[in-house]
């Protein structure tokens, strides 16, 4: 970790008239991520405090929290902050409604899945989650992090020629083909694959609340380049999608019970690593809804 900064506060210069104590911004690279120190998330979330929670977000992309002694209702109240909750799609299809809050087991005996491609939660869907958040409640002792890979500096590193060359591009999104093995039933899966048959969304974005440039295509669900030649798509494609893993443009979180990690879905991808073995893994997940990507 490097650089502890006190957080720009909106009422810096006047503590009288800000309720929120000294709390502390640990930038965890240089490209993305913080660790946000001395904010009590247990407590009541006031206007400030979501202000200032989107204001930091929007900034570092990824925030990570520790202790922070939440349950499940206080991290559903935490998601709204960002917008309205939404169900994922698969849940969604088993009758799970927006505002319910399903554990999100991961492991090799769980109801979940056991390590992810990179991706951007449901870029698949006209509107993805603008913002996802995990809170960790089984950790294994070892293995089982998160890592995360930012959209903005990726799409920044790219040569002036490429950035050219994807501006107007649009890609199509579609959900896993085998919806990571969450639906059991042939019939099923085929009617979720159906229904979301392919979403177009611009190759570079535009981020909504901070203006930067994204670059927005992801290996988990991003599967061709509209307009282009089945080869040439498949081949910018991967070139696009291997920038996320660049150690340039990644953090890694390692869980502990009790920890949180609050992400711009928009800017940021992630990835479970698979590496834990059979020990126990536990995260809770809340997202917020976002508007169209724009370009
Ligand atoms: C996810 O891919 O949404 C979950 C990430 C993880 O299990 O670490």
């Amino acid at each position: 970790m490097n650089a502890v900064t006190h957080a720009p506060r909106p009422a810096e210069h006047a503590a009288e008239r800000t309720s929120i104590p000294p709390f502390e911004v640990i930038r965890v690279e240089a490209n993305l991520g913080a660790e946000i120190r001395g904010l009590d998330l247990a407590g009541p979330i006031t206007g400030e405090l979501a202000d200032l929670l989107r204001n930091l977000l929007w900034q570092h992309q990824v925030l990570f929290f520790r202790d922070t002694g939440i349950d499940d209702a206080k991290q559903a109240e935490i998601g709204r902050v960002f917008g309205p909750p939404v169900a994922d799609s698969i849940a969604k299809r088993k009758g799970v409604k927006d505002e319910d809050i399903i554990p999100f087991n991961t492991g090799p005996y769980s109801n979940g899945y056991y390590g992810t491609p990179w991706h951007a939660d449901a870029t698949y869907l006209e509107t993805p989650y603008q913002v996802s958040i995990l809170r960790s409640v089984i950790a294994p002792d070892l293995g089982g992090d998160t890592a995360f890979s930012s959209g903005i500096s990726a799409y920044e590193a790219l040569s002036e020629e490429m950035k050219r060359k994807v501006e107007g591009l649009d890609a199509i999104h579609r959900p896993n083909g085998k919806a990571y093995q969450l639906i059991d039933d042939e019939k099923e899966l085929a009617d979720y694959l159906a229904e979301y048959s392919g979403t177009a969304h611009p190759v570079v974005i535009t981020h909504p609340f901070n203006g930067r440039k994204v670059l927005y295509v992801n290996e988990g669900f991003t599967k061709e380049l509209v307009g282009l030649p089945e080869d040439e798509s498949r081949e910018l494609l991967r070139y696009l999608t291997h920038q996320f893993y660049r150690p340039e443009n990644i953090v890694r979180f390692k869980w502990r019970p009790g920890s949180l990690a609050i992400w711009d879905n928009r800017s940021v991808q992630h990835y479970g690593v698979a590496d834990y073995g059979h020990a126990q893994r536990q995260l809770v997940r809340i997202v917020a809804q976002g508007d169209r990507p724009q370009r």
